[in-house]
């Protein structure tokens, strides 16, 4: 995830901000740069690649100064390269900004921008900013900031100097992290506390819609309209260790309560007037669109749990055959590729061995390959014709969650667009989805506020070795999902079992006590669900039932019910599986297991 510092004050500012970009290193970024003010100019130093990169060109050229900011990019829009890395700096570089997040009506901007002559040297987004700044300079950089942002429509935590007025700094904040450190004679702003912990451990929390004007001496919070906002400074008394954290124990539950933002990010750009447009990620024609004939979804692990939502997803609102396949078989069973397959890898890392060589054969038969990843520029990305970023910026924790939820949101995205073309579900039902996927981050969050029962719940079951997940149709996905993030950081032996298969044999495997997690979302197949937990209830299974808010029959037949909030029933996997990461990550705690690096696993799958 992108990283920001910036410092005002009588120090090089180069030292306080490599120092600071180090303490973000651990965030997981492609490449960084530093902005300094010399008393003259701004001048700049970017590079792709590690830290030690830029700090290797610094020394042959390094930049002195009192006034700065640096960044380290996890790539979004474009690359990772040199001209791609922050800060971005209009054509007279009178202006550097840095920026976390997405500016989503970026290409109008450029498009104005670029009329009035104005010439851009990145891929960015965040590149129309610094031009902006210049087309709307008006003698002062606080309302000129103002008027900038009055234009940016997206998320955005921004660090902003310029030539013009040397003795400030100015940081904006809308959806992103954003704080100002507080020292003596010198302020600071950073996206993380970590990046400046080293200096003062008293910060302001800038909120949504707000700014910070810093100068050596002091720090004005205020709206972006210019309203005075009066706060008191915080006193962090956290290590590093847990501020890298965030404050949480540790990465994996850091980043399940990201996951509203993740969900939030993924779609933001996407999603035009009421209709998701993905025409600038792929770029196949209506008529190509039309003439897909079959879809093949190809993942591993967790990446093929989404595909199996996908398929339920695509084959729903889109009519096409989906077959969904673990990347390491597909590769060697000769599938059947004709010119009109559309062959959808998904790959958190984009770098997975099996998933890379499944897209190869899938190239080589001649099919046409559309890539969902989280890492712009990974391999998985460069090799395939078209490409969905998830915007779930690094996940650090082996145990993947994040990268899941918004994996879905992507799927949804798809399913969406395509259906919209080939006109499978009518536009009143498509604006419904759109609707329903908007409010998902705020019912995520709701399924995140209250979480006492199912602590509870994963208390007991850590005593256990022996676990079952059961649903039926897409609740079925979701407990294979809920099962592999058990196995992988409890080590309890856990299975997922579409509900109807029980009495095909498994069902011999229930006796007293076994806690059994039953999945019961689907309005549709509710009842059959239902016969299915008295079944197993009936065997003595302790019983945790998954069901929407207002439920009033399953805790007739459970121990207990956890409920999650309503939504479309296609879009219900996206808050069913939280409590199921949930239910992992506490037993894990209870178990006094590794949370984040579990026995035997890696985060990124390179060999075969
Ligand atoms: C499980 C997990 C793995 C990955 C799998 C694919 O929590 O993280 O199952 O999902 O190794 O990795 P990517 O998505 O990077 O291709």
């Amino acid at each position: 995830m992108c990283g920001i510092v910036g410092y005002i004050g009588p120090k090089q500012a180069q030292e306080i901000l490599l120092e600071g970009l180090s303490k973000l290193e651990y965030r997981g970024y492609d490449s960084a740069g530093l902005a300094v003010y010399n008393g003259e100019t701004i001048g700049v130093q970017k590079s792709k690649g590690r830290l030690s990169e830029l700090e290797a060109r610094l020394k042959s050229r390094s930049l002195p100064g009192n006034l700065g900011i640096g960044h380290t990019r996890w790539a979004t829009h474009g690359k990772p390269s040199d001209e791609n890395s922050h800060p971005h700096v209009d054509q007279e570089q009178r202006f550097a900004v840095v920026h976390n997040g997405i500016i989503e009506n970026y290409l109008e901007l450029k498009e104005e921008l670029q009329a009035k002559g104005r010439v851009f040297t990145s891929e960015t987004d965040t590149e129309v900013i610094a031009h902006l700044l210049a087309d709307l300079w008006d003698g002062d950089l606080v309302s000129t900031v103002q008027k900038v942002v009055a234009r940016l429509e997206g998320a955005y935590a921004l660090g902003i100097i310029s030539e013009h007025e040397p003795d400030k700094m100015v940081a904006v904040r809308l959806a992103s992290p954003l704080i100002v450190g507080v020292g003596e004679g010198e302020n600071f702003i950073a996206s993380d506390i970590p990046a400046i912990l080293k200096h003062t451990r008293d910060i302001y929390v800038v909120e949504d819609g707000e700014m910070a004007v810093i100068t050596r001496e002091g720090v004005q919070l205020m709206k972006t309209d210019g309203t005075p906002v009066q706060r008191d400074t915080l006193h962090v008394d956290w290590d590093v260790v847990t501020a890298e954290k965030g404050g949480y124990d540790h990465f994996m539950l850091k980043e399940i309560y990201e996951q509203p933002k993740a969900i939030r990010d993924t779609m933001a750009g996407r999603i035009k007037d009421g209709q998701v447009d993905l025409s600038r990620e792929i770029g196949m024609s209506e008529d190509q669109i039309n003439n897909i004939e079959r879809i093949h979804i190809v993942a591993c692990g967790t990446a093929y749990h989404a595909g199996l939502v996908g398929k339920y997803v695509i084959e729903d609102l889109v009519r096409i055959p989906v077959e969904t396949d673990i990347a390491s078989e597909y590769r060697y069973r000769n599938p059947i590729i004709t010119p009109n397959t559309l062959v959808v890898v998904i790959s958190q890392s984009g770098e997975t061995a099996d998933t890379l060589a499944a897209l190869r054969e899938a190239k080589k038969a001649g099919a046409r390959v559309l890539a969902i990843t989280n890492v712009v520029g990974s391999s998985v990305a460069r090799e395939a014709d078209d490409v969905i970023i998830t915007w779930a910026g690094p996940e650090i924790a082996v145990a993947s969650t994040k990268a899941y939820t918004s994996q879905l949101i992507a799927i949804y995205l798809l399913g969406a667009y395509f259906a919209r073309i080939r006109g499978t579900r009518a536009e009143s039902e498509l604006a419904d989805i759109v609707t329903a996927l908007q409010q998902l981050p705020e019912k995520a969050d709701q399924v995140l506020g209250n979480t006492t029962a199912i602590q509870q719940f994963a208390q007991e079951i850590a005593r256990h070795e022996d676990l079952f997940f059961l649903g039926r149709g897409l609740d079925y996905a979701v407990a294979l999902e809920g099962s592999l993030k058990l196995k992988e950081i409890t080590y309890i032996h856990s299975e997922a079992y579409a509900a109807g298969e029980l009495k095909h044999g498994t069902l011999a495997l229930i006796e007293e006590g076994v806690p059994v997690i039953s999945l019961a979302t689907q309005e549709a197949i509710y009842d059959k669900m239902v016969s299915n937990i008295i079944e197993v209830k009936a065997r003595g299974a302790h019983v945790l039932g998954l069901a929407l808010e207002g439920d009033q029959e399953l805790h007739k037949s459970v121990d207990q019910v956890f409920t999650i909030p309503k939504t479309l029933p296609l879009l219900t996997p996206v808050l069913a599986v939280i409590p199921l990461q949930l239910i992992a990550y506490y037993a894990c705690v209870a178990r006094g297991y590794d949370v984040d690096k579990p026995r035997n696993l890696a985060k990124s799958v390179t060999v075969e």
